[in-house]
């Protein structure tokens, strides 16, 4: 579904993804797992094409360059230089790390807002989803989204992003800065997610512990650079994984 070839990004001289090939099938979730600054935001800018703005406006004010090499195949399709927006529309949709949400405006009324594109019933359809999916949020439903938890924040933000009927749900670090308790339940509503609506994700993660049992393969990256790929299991019982992230 999603084809990566030889992705290679440079901001001015520095290149942060190196040579970068992976694919995503239909119906998988895959795991992007890599320590700080190894690349996985610059990889999923790249996929959403939100590095396409980035390079637009550097270029505006006059500021860093930003070089991209390699092709995007999405369903068939080339996408290396279809827009964000575009993107969104054929069902790329991307859930930032350290997610965006309106502060002053409460949990639905944020869902409204991330849905604004879509026909009412299906806006409706997709909000009942996402409190079926996160019933928690349903009970906070007219909390303003700046009181929330940061758990229950990463949820509404993953919900906005799920408004849309994403066909690829791309999640950057969605589990960062949350209790172990909340990044176990989030997991599950990830598993969940797919097993229920067949929706594609592809997952970063710096810390492979708890996204490598939900994953069906993952690919490893350090410096921009693949290191090792493999299905979830094999890379939970690959010795280097053990000694550099499980700490045995
Ligand atoms: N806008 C930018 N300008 C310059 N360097 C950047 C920019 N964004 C990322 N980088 C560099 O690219 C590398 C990868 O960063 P990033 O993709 O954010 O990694 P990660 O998300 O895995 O922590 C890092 O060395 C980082 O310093
Ligand atoms: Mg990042």
């Amino acid at each position: 579904m999603l084809d990566i070839k030889n992705l290679m990004v440079f901001f001015e001289n520095a290149l942060a993804l190196n040579d970068l090939s992976m694919m995503v099938n239909e119906g998988e979730i895959v795991g992007v797992i890599g320590s700080n600054s190894a690349g996985k935001t610059t990889l999923m800018n790249t996929v959403s094409g939100l590095i396409i703005d980035m390079k637009i406006k550097e270029q505006r004010k006059g500021g860093e360059r930003i070089t991209v090499y390699g092709k995007i195949t999405f369903q068939g399709e080339d996408i290396t230089d279809v827009k964000p927006n575009d993107r969104v529309e054929k069902g790329i949709v991307l859930s930032r790390e350290r997610h965006p949400i309106f502060p002053e405006s409460d949990v639905m009324e944020n869902l409204k807002i991330a849905g604004h594109m879509k026909k009412m019933s299906e806006l409706r359809e997709m909000t009942e989803y996402v409190f079926q999916l996160f019933p928690a949020l349903f009970d906070l439903k007219k909390r303003k989204a700046g009181f929330l938890s940061g758990g229950e924040q990463q949820m509404l933000a993953i919900g906005m992003a799920l408004i849309v009927k994403p066909v690829l749900l791309l999640l950057d670090e969605p589990l960062l800065g949350l209790s172990p308790h909340l990044q176990s339940a989030l997991v599950k509503a990830i598993k969940n997610l797919r097993s229920e609506s067949g929706i594609t994700i592809l997952i970063t993660e710096q810390f492979a512990r708890p996204v490598l049992p939900i994953i069906d393969r993952g690919y490893v990256i350090e410096n921009g650079m693949l290191t090792l790929t493999g299905t979830g299991t094999e890379l939970m019982e690959n010795p280097e994984i053990k000694a550099a992230y499980f700490g045995i």
